[in-house]
Order: structure tokens, then C-alpha cells, then sequence
């Protein structure tokens, strides 16, 4: 029996050691190592045994099999090496055929119009300055002079925290409070930034709603800020954000942080004044709301308003790519879908 092993070892390896093609190497296997192969045939007889014959054999029988199968697995490396170089002389790989293209992510359309916000209001002199998303009733409103039961609180229906008077900001105007606190040195050093960021609203989400969205706030205060510095600041953004033709109007409005308050229109973008869809056929697009600081919120933010003047301005990043590239539903923003966001 062990001869007759040792005889099946010798022909397997030297059978082995002439395959050159992965069909002769897959029939081998069959032939030796399969599960009527002749290695295991011979290890099925070992329980039939005399005892002393049946601990050597089996131990033999195992060695070899063991052998067999590494020689097996080297042999393999070696055929595939083999085919795959013969493919490449005669054709059947084609080298020269170009490669799969990797999709590569992309900025979030928001993010790109932050971006533009940043580098227009860079050029014109103005810092980013980041303020937090969590914020104390106080600052969102009570120092932006909306004392608590104004009415003019339901402007911004808000998310409260469980701890009493932490909020999620409504807007990004309590960031001018924490500016001017932060770099007026008590009211002595003038300002010029931007706070961009989200902002929540506890609203029910549709097609002109979202709970969150981002606003870029702006605040310059100085020595002798006068509307016409707001006028021409906003009408040069306008500008630098459309099209150095784009024209800007200012309507009357009210917010309780600024006075005299203004909401701002640009020509519309489409019909360029004509009137359509996208204007509701009134010729203009809303871009911002702005106005002169209120005196109370200069007081609070550390300046005498007897002194000291400035400008305060919000837009909205979402709503300017809506105007921008005619987007009709809102909450395409946070809905995650790749056939929206892949478009910019
Ligand atoms: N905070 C206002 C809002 O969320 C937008 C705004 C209006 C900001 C006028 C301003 C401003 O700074 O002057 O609706």
C-alpha cells in the first residue's frame, strides 16, 4: 500500500510539473486531490488497516496530500502568469483601451456659494467671522432688541433646547452682538465681517420651507456709516454676484435690529425686468434684507450710538443658487439625492 502511494506521489508531481494550461491543471486536481481523486481513495482505505500498518500510512498519506496541494497552488501562480502573458502577444487583453473613469465627489452646491459669498465679500474688505449655532435666547433676540413676548418674535418660530433659554440660532444676526463684543474692544474699534451659517427654524418643511439653511450676515461698523455706504456696498454685491449690469432697488421694511429697515430686490434674472414665472411677473427677485444698526443693538454690542453708525445685512446662500440656476424646490438642499447635486 505505502508503495503503491509513494508510486502515485512520484507520477502526480512529475504530471504536475508539465501543466502549462489552467484546464489540464483544474483536471489534475480532479484526477489526484478530487473527492475520487487517487490521493483520496488511497487515505479511504487507511481505516481498513491493520492497526500497526494504518498510523504510518496515514501519516504518509497526509504528508503527501499536503505536498500535493502546495505544488498544486504554486503551479497555479505560475499557469495564470503564463496565460495572461499570451493574451497580452496575442490581443486578447487589450492594453491600450482606456480605463474605467472613477466617479470623484463634489462640493455641495451650498458650499460653492458660500465660497462665492467669501470671496466677493473678501474683496470688498470684509473678514469671516464664525459665530455658534447654538445659541442663548438672549442674543438671538432680546439683545437684537426683540424683547420676549414681542410680537415681532414670530418672525422666527424656534427650536428650544431642554435647557431653559439655549436655543438654536433663528438667524445669523446674533453674531453681530458677539462680533461687536468680541473685536469693538468696548466700542472703540470699528468692524467689517461676514457670519456666515446655518440656521434653524422650527417650520413645516414644503417647497419654499426647510428647517435649516444657511444666511450670510454682515455687519460694518464705523465712525460715519451712512445708507448711502449700505446702498452702494449691497448694489456692488449685487453686481459682483449676477452681472455688472444687474440692478438693485431697496424697499421699505421693518426689522426690529435695524432702522431704518430695507429689503432689497435685483433685477430679475431671467427676464431681466420684462416679467415671468420666476419673478411672479413683477420684474424683481428679493436678495436681502439690511438696514442701519439700531441704536439699542449698538449700545448692546458696546458703542455709543451717539458716536458710532453702521450697516447690517442677511441673505441667504440656498435661495441666491435658487434664483441663480432656476431651483424650484427647497429642500433639494439637505435631500441627499446625487441627480440634484451632481448638477453643479
Ligand atoms: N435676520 C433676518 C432674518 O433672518 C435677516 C436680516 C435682515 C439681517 C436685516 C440683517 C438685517 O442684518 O439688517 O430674517
Amino acid at each position: 500500500m505505502l508503495e503503491k502511494l509513494e508510486a502515485l506521489y512520484k507520477e502526480a508531481t512529475a504530471a504536475l510539473d508539465g501543466i502549462t494550461t489552467s484546464d489540464a491543471l483544474r483536471e489534475w486536481e480532479i484526477k489526484y486531490l478530487g473527492k475520487k481523486g487517487a490521493v483520496t481513495e488511497i487515505m479511504r482505505g487507511v481505516g481498513g488497516l491493520p492497526k500497526e500498518e494504518r498510523a504510518n500510512l496515514g501519516k504518509r498519506a497526509n504528508e503527501i496530500k499536503n505536498a500535493l496541494s502546495t505544488g498544486y497552488a504554486e503551479r497555479e501562480v505560475l499557469v495564470k502568469e503564463q496565460e495572461l502573458a499570451q493574451d497580452l502577444e496575442t490581443g486578447a487583453v487589450d492594453v491600450t483601451l482606456p480605463g474605467r473613469p472613477r466617479p470623484v465627489g463634489g462640493l455641495h452646491p451650498s458650499t460653492q456659494m458660500l465660497r462665492n459669498f467669501y470671496t466677493i465679500w473678501a474683496e470688498m474688505g470684509f473678514q469671516v467671522y464664525r459665530s455658534r449655532d447654538v445659541e442663548d435666547d438672549d442674543t438671538n433676540f432680546t439683545l437684537l432688541n426683540i424683547p420676549p413676548h414681542h410680537p415681532a418674535r414670530d418672525m422666527w418660530d424656534t427650536f428650544h433646547t431642554t435647557t431653559p433659554g439655549v436655543i438654536l440660532r433663528t438667524h445669523t444676526s446674533p453674531g453681530q452682538i458677539r462680533a461687536m463684543r468680541e473685536f469693538g474692544e468696548n466700542g472703540t474699534q470699528p468692524i467689517r465681517v461676514i457670519l456666515p451659517g446655518m440656521c434653524y427654524r422650527y417650520e413645516q418643511v414644503s417647497v419654499r420651507s426647510e428647517i435649516q439653511f444657511n444666511q450670510v450676515e454682515g455687519l460694518a461698523i464705523g465712525k460715519n456709516i451712512r445708507m448711502t455706504d449700505l446702498k452702494g456696498t449691497i448694489s456692488e454685491f449685487a453686481k459682483r454676484m449676477f452681472s455688472p449690469d444687474t440692478r438693485v432697488r431697496y424697499r421699505s421694511s421693518y426689522f426690529p435690529f435695524t432702522e431704518p429697515s430695507m429689503e432689497v430686490d435685483a433685477e430679475c434674472l431671467l427676464c431681466h425686468g420684462e416679467g415671468c414665472a420666476m419673478c411672479k411677473y413683477s420684474g424683481w427677485l428679493e436678495i436681502a434684507g439690511c438696514g442701519m444698526v439700531h441704536p439699542t443693538v449698538l449700545r448692546n454690542g458696546g458703542y455709543d450710538p451717539e458716536v458710532w453708525s453702521g450697516f447690517a445685512f442677511g441673505m441667504g446662500p440656498e435661495r441666491m443658487i435658487n434664483l441663480k440656476f432656476g431651483v424650484q424646490d427647497i429642500r433639494y438642499y439637505w435631500g441627499n439625492d446625487l441627480r440634484f447635486l451632481e448638477q453643479f
